[in-house]
């Protein structure tokens, strides 16, 4: 396996993923083993410099188990998911040679290797995020990266997607091995080969777009997508209709809107597509609710607006939760929009204010752990650039915003503390790999840092 005597070597890989937001939502699968959808879906990838995970995966002849880090917890391996996942890798492994460092692995010395993986994830895990779909395309991409699989992203994309731990799988995880627009084909092999990922366009395309998240609640899920779905597969006579009737057209329109730049076209369809999944969950029996009042405000704030201008300035979209993933159609019209937002749903408090106010200053002489202290609580997080560009420094900019034109003649009342935050990116780049320096574990133990 190594030169033959040493066995203290460590080989490891380091890689980051990103998240994706689906503009044509998956919903439902035909195949519950190997994850195979019941339509297409499309997703924008975002920016893996606000939303990510990274993730190490390590082999060492001195392992003497699998083991998993997931933001310093250590969990359970147990799952027969994760075990087929590694298993289709290790299988696809090819020889590796490090003379410097003495390392000579051959095609079958991968399944005698065990892993130490360590993964973390810059933002809440479970709050509706798409955590899981960063988490599982990361792992694949840095497993393969580590035991030299030599399968171009598509084929890890079908691996991603059926890339199970502990249940808490994601299919969408295909789309984010790759960066900008992506479609998720729901292929026609009963085995799963041609259900896989496939770019449309790089995030270079239109990086016009300015996505603004708000993170209306960060406690956990109540329906797993992954039993929501299966629930309205069973019982939603709508959801049926939509992946038959629906869905194919739509895609043939957003993958047009997506390579002309058409924003009208692409917010429409967001849109639409966004709310005829809620009502394919709404349609389910028992109905599952993943929006809540907030989330309905936002759309009608949205659609006010949308209305207002006589063509879409920004689309609304939201997975299985409630936070708002809203697509600006440029960098103007997401000032305006978080002016709009911050006017409806202010910082709950004056504690929060208060601390807005110190930690600017920290930031602003820079040290640093104050300064992620500060990100860490921090009402938007992500590009606060933006912040500035509306004009928004501090609490009494929020507290003097005036009420937006559209509702001039009926102010809603304001909705202190319904966001917890907001988050600002953009669309972003698929995965890469870091040099070891980045490393989550210890070069010399495999053990988390
Ligand atoms: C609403 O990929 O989390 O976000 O495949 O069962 O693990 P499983 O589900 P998951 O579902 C995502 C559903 C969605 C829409 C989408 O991302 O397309």
């Amino acid at each position: 396996m190594a030169d033959g005597s040493d066995k203290s070597w460590i080989l490891m890989v380091t890689a980051q993923s990103p998240t994706n937001i689906a503009v044509i939502k998956y919903w439902g699968k035909r195949d519950e083993t190997l994850i195979l959808p019941i339509n297409d879906s499309i997703s924008v990838t975002l920016d893996p410099d606000h939303l990510c995970t990274t993730t190490t995966v390590a082999v060492s002849p001195k392992f003497e188990k699998d083991q998993m880090w997931l933001n310093g917890k250590e969990i359970s391996l147990a799952g027969g998911r994760f075990q087929s996942c590694l298993r289709e890798i290790r299988s696809r492994g090819t020889d590796y040679e490090d003379q410097e460092k003495g390392i000579s692995i051959k095609k079958q010395d991968w399944e005698k290797l065990n892993v130490h993986i360590a993964s973390f994830n810059n933002f809440p895990t479970a709050a509706g995020l798409a955590s899981s779909a960063a988490g599982f395309a990361c792992l694949v991409y840095s497993l393969a990266k580590l035991m030299n699989v030599k399968e171009d992203q598509g084929q890890l994309s079908a691996i991603a997607r059926q890339a199970h731990l502990t249940l808490q799988g994601s299919g969408s995880a295909c789309r984010s091995l790759y960066g900008g627009f992506v479609k998720w084909a729901m292929g026609n092999d009963p085995n799963g080969s041609d259900s896989i990922a496939i770019q449309l366009a790089t995030e270079a395309h239109w990086d016009e777009l300015v996505i603004i998240i708000a993170v209306v609640s960060s406690r956990q899920k109540e329906t797993s997508s992954t039993s929501g779905m299966r629930e309205s597969v069973e019982t939603s006579p709508l959801l049926h209709h939509r992946a038959k009737e629906v869905v194919p057209e739509r895609i043939v329109q957003m993958e047009e809107a997506i390579k002309n730049r058409d924003f009208p076209s692409f917010a429409k369809l967001a849109c639409v597509d966004s709310n005829q999944f809620h009502a394919c969950c709404l349609d389910t029996s028992p109905p599952i609710f993943y929006m809540n009042d907030t989330s309905h405000k936002i759309i009608s704030c949205v659609e006010k607006w949308n209305r207002a201008e006589g063509t879409p300035q920004v689309a609304y979209t939201f997975d299985a939760g409630p936070n708002a993933v809203l697509i600006a159609k440029n960098r103007q019209v997401a000032t305006l929009l978080l002016q709009k937002l911050l006017f409806y749903f202010p910082p709950a408090s004056e504690t929060d204010l208060s601390r807005y106010k110190l930690l600017r200053l920290c930031f602003r002489i820079s040290f640093a752990w104050l300064a992620f202290l500060y990100l860490e609580i921090s009402y938007l997080i992500g590009d606060k650039s933006i912040l500035k560009e509306a004009g928004i420094e501090t609490m009494k900019d929020v507290e003097a915003l005036p009420p937006p034109p559209e509702v001039k003649d009926n102010i809603p009342s304001k909705n202190a503390g319904d966001v917890s935050y907001f988050i600002c990116t953009r669309p972003g780049r698929g995965p890469v790999v870091f040099s070891d320096e980045k490393a989550l574990l210890h070069p010399e133990t495999g053990l988390p840092k």
